[in-house]
């Protein structure tokens, strides 16, 4: 993997692999009692989300900071969009502050690649409308792995919004690029126009698949992107698409129970469920961190092909304790704006 990462079409079955090859050293390092190492000492990321987030921009922020990245946040909230300032003004700004990496997020489909168009700087997308979401794919990948040693064989299934969901397409392309079968569980109205790309199947009945899969991967129902009714009512989507206790005893012996967050509790999976052994909601979070610094690692770093030095750049950063408590000069940087171009398949706005 090198240049940028704006979505898991871009990369191979190799590319994927390195990096859940990759995260292994980084939940190594993550485990450590002084989780820091130097590898990326010097480099500067900014975080310029134009979109609520609470575990994708923590989490790029951790994996820069135990890379001893120095970080930069953008807060939309206090910036100069708020005075109308675009986005190609604002990466021009940023950029002459002297970065070497943007984690962006934004509403419309396409933003990141604009972006990579006008930088010199990594752009890594953390969301784009309902495009793509690729990081998410690959924790997901890597949490699924780590529980079943591969996805080869698998059969993964993915229930509910996928129409409005940057995850779906995301995961759709790792999963399928890993060697699983992936079942795409939905209504009519909660499905894209076509599916044709993708080589998936398609079950408007959850609990006719619940008996065969490996993985049932929840999504979120995005009630602030639906522009009209989808569903009758959120209680009869609950009622057949919801992941219910009873529906989750039916469940194979080893399944996993997944959801990207943030979880709807009592519409699209029911609380209990959430917190029960085989969901690993909360796991996918922790591999969040581990997988961003992996790919912070490969984008920023001496990268994978350059071994051994990626365990030199892996050493334990006690030797030097300024490595240890430097963290950063955590500017915040202000921003937001217009809108860029938009490839596909949409400008509208998803959050997870
Ligand atoms: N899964 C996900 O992207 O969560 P956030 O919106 O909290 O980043």
């Amino acid at each position: 993997m090198d240049g940028h990462l704006l979505s898991i079409t871009d990369l191979t079955r190799a590319d994927v692999e390195e990096v859940l090859d990759v995260t292994d050293s980084m939940v190594e390092v993550s485990s450590r009692a002084i989780p820091k190492v130097p590898a990326l000492r010097g480099r500067t990321v900014v975080s310029l989300f134009y979109e609520d987030s609470t575990r994708t921009r923590l989490s790029f922020d951790t994996a820069a900071k135990r890379l001893s990245a120095d970080t930069m946040s953008f807060a939309v909230s206090s910036s100069s969009v708020n005075k109308g300032e675009s986005v190609r003004d604002t990466i021009e700004t940023i950029e002459a502050m002297g970065i070497d990496a943007v984690v962006v997020r934004h509403r419309s489909s396409g933003v990141p690649a604009q972006i990579a168009a006008w930088t010199d700087a990594t752009v890594i997308n953390a969301g784009d409308g309902w495009h793509q979401h690729p990081t998410q794919a690959l924790l997901d990948s890597y949490t699924i792995r780590s529980h079943r040693g591969s996805l080869d064989g698998l059969h993964i299934g993915i229930v509910g919004d996928i129409k409005h969901s940057r995850v779906a397409r995301s995961d759709i392309e790792a999963f399928t690029r890993l060697g699983a079968h992936v079942t795409l569980v939905a209504p009519p109205t909660l499905l894209p126009a076509s599916t044709a790309p993708w080589d998936v199947q398609v079950s408007h009945d959850l609990d006719a698949v619940l008996g065969s899969l490996d993985v049932c991967y929840l999504l979120r129902m995005q009630r602030e992107r639906m522009t009209e009714a989808l569903v009758p009512t959120l209680r009869e989507y609950t009622a057949c698409y919801g992941l219910s206790a009873e529906r989750a005893d039916r469940l194979p012996d080893g399944a996993l129970i997944m959801h990207p967050g943030p979880m709807n509790r009592g519409v699209e999976i029911a609380s209990e469920v959430a917190d029960r052994p085989d969901a690993v909601i909360t796991e996918q979070v922790a591999n969040g961190v581990a997988v961003r610094m992996a790919v912070l690692f490969l984008l920023l770093g001496p990268g994978r092909a350059a071994l051994p030095p990626l365990a030199d750049a892996l050493a334990d950063a006690t030797a030097d304790p300024a490595d240890v408590t430097a963290s950063g000069p955590d500017d915040d940087v202000s921003g937001g704006g217009s809108d860029a171009g938009t490839p596909t398949p949409s400008t509208s706005g998803a959050s997870t």
